[in-house]
């Protein structure tokens, strides 16, 4: 197993980086891209694993996928004209690949097989399944153990008929259900509404209106009405044919959380997505006390984009408590914040953030772990954490165990910064899912670290 030696901060970080591409917005643009008949390019794709597993598995339902340079060209096939796939879908590690798949095949007249690695197999799937079947979905999957959920493999159609446009009300804010439902309605007949409790990522919202889905959305409410859309031939056509993805806030956020913790010279992360519905952790910061300066606001492929930057000796910063709608716009971001709040003065609590709990891992035991690790005072809770901050000693190296958790792991890597001495994180392999450049992108800022 792959593991990380972090030595601490000597001095100030410094450089320009350009976070690679944002990962939800990869595996939207790759899969919206099979939907269109017309060739799509994307540019600007992460590289990460669970990006490769949504290329994969349009290519499995008909789709071409061309590397052109830096771009990737996805010839596609149009909602009608997907082929059956000649064997069972591999999602890897990745959540939003099988959740985003159970809705597009949902609608297809043809049989598939969905299934994951360890951690996948474990995430509870019931969430997507209840609403599919409740619009005429065949969906089967294993028996969830001691959640009583349904989890992959997943056995999904054929249907005899199309799928009815529903009514939803969702128990839990979910970008990943909300997007299956949408991709489900596109397919129904009659419309699909969607309300949702918090503010979800609305990346699909925006890319699927822009290929001419007939979908409009209004604060927590999605509509998709597909009726007049299916009767002209239901494909996607994206103006110019040219969909750009900007940079991973989600990615920028250990590099953000890097420079707070071990001060910075200048630190600029290039391009970053800042999406309202994903900068929950810029807001958490500023609040914490830290200032990162968002400049040259521009828009990217209909998403709003800027560079951030942190200059200066790391900041003091002060514990924040947090919750509710924050929690939803930071759901990745938790346990990097836990990571700084355990360099900030007072008692941190997270609250609201039960959803930690199904992530690539049990995202509250794991954080609480990996701050204990480095002697952080920290402790779990049903619905969230306390960490008691301790800015003003260094702290104890830690050997962790991400749990073969991405998040875990960068999470660790970033508060390794703050030790006494060299640190240990155990079980990096699934770095590469999300942020496979993280040990370069961290080094070209000044870190010591190296894999083993
Ligand atoms: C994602 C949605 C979120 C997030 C995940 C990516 C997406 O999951 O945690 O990393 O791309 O739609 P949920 O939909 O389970 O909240």
């Amino acid at each position: 197993m792959k593991s990380f030696v972090v030595e601490p901060a000597t001095r100030p970080l410094s450089g320009q980086i350009d976070v690679p591409g944002d990962k939800s917005l990869g595996h939207r643009a790759l899969l919206f891209s099979l939907l269109a008949k017309q060739s799509i390019r994307i540019r600007g794709l992460g590289g990460g694993a669970d990006n490769g597993r949504t290329a994969r598995a349009i290519t499995q339902l008909g789709a071409t996928v061309e590397r052109d340079g830096d771009a990737v060209v996805v010839h596609g096939t149009g909602l009608r004209g997907m082929s059956a796939p000649a064997a069972a879908i591999d999602c890897g590690n990745s959540g939003t690949t099988i959740r985003m798949l159970c809705g597009l095949l949902a609608g297809q007249p043809f049989k598939s097989e969905l299934f994951g690695d360890e951690s996948l197999s474990k995430r509870p799937m019931r969430r997507v399944i209840d609403p599919l079947r409740a619009m005429g979905a065949v969906i089967t999957g294993a028996g969830g153990g001691a959640s009583a959920d349904v989890v992959p493999p997943l056995t999904i159609g054929p249907i005899a008929e199309r799928l009815r446009g529903t009514t939803h009300q969702l128990a839990i804010a979910s970008a990943q259900v909300k997007t299956a439902l949408v991709l489900a309605g596109l397919q129904a007949e009659g419309p699909t509404h969607i309300t949702e409790p918090g503010p979800s990522r609305d990346h699909t919202e925006r890319l699927l209106a822009a290929m001419g889905a007939p979908i409009t959305a209004s604060g927590r409410e999605v509509t998709v009405d597909p009726d007049a859309w299916s009767a002209a031939g239901a494909a996607l056509e994206l103006p110019g044919g040219t969909i750009d993805v900007p940079g991973d806030p989600s990615s920028s956020a250990f590099l953000v959380a890097a420079a707070l913790v071990a001060g910075a010279e200048t630190v600029v992360c290039r391009g970053v997505c800042v999406n309202p519905t994903r900068t929950g952790f810029l807001d958490v910061l500023e609040r914490m006390g830290a200032t990162i300066a968002i400049e040259h606001q521009r828009a990217v492929g209909g998403e709003p984009v800027a560079d951030l930057v942190i200059r200066g000796a790391a900041p003091s910063l002060r514990a924040v408590e947090i919750e509710g709608d924050v929690v939803v716009r930071a759901i990745d971001e938790v346990p990097i914040l836990a990571a700084v709040a355990a360099r900030a003065k007072g008692v941190t609590i997270v609250r609201d953030a039960e959803e930690l709990r199904v992530k690539e891992s049990d995202r509250i035991a794991t954080t609480v772990a990996m701050l204990r690790a480095f002697g952080v005072e920290a402790e779990a809770r049903p619905d969230g954490l306390v960490v008691a901050g301790a800015p003003d000693r260094p702290l104890t190296p830690g050997r962790v165990d991400s749990a073969s958790d991405h998040r875990i792991a960068m999470a660790g890597s970033v508060l390794a910064l703050a030790a006494s001495g060299p640190s240990r994180i155990e079980d990096v392999g699934n770095v590469a899912t999300s942020f496979p450049s993280f040990v370069s992108v961290l080094s070209s800022l000044g870190v010591t670290l190296r894999e083993e």
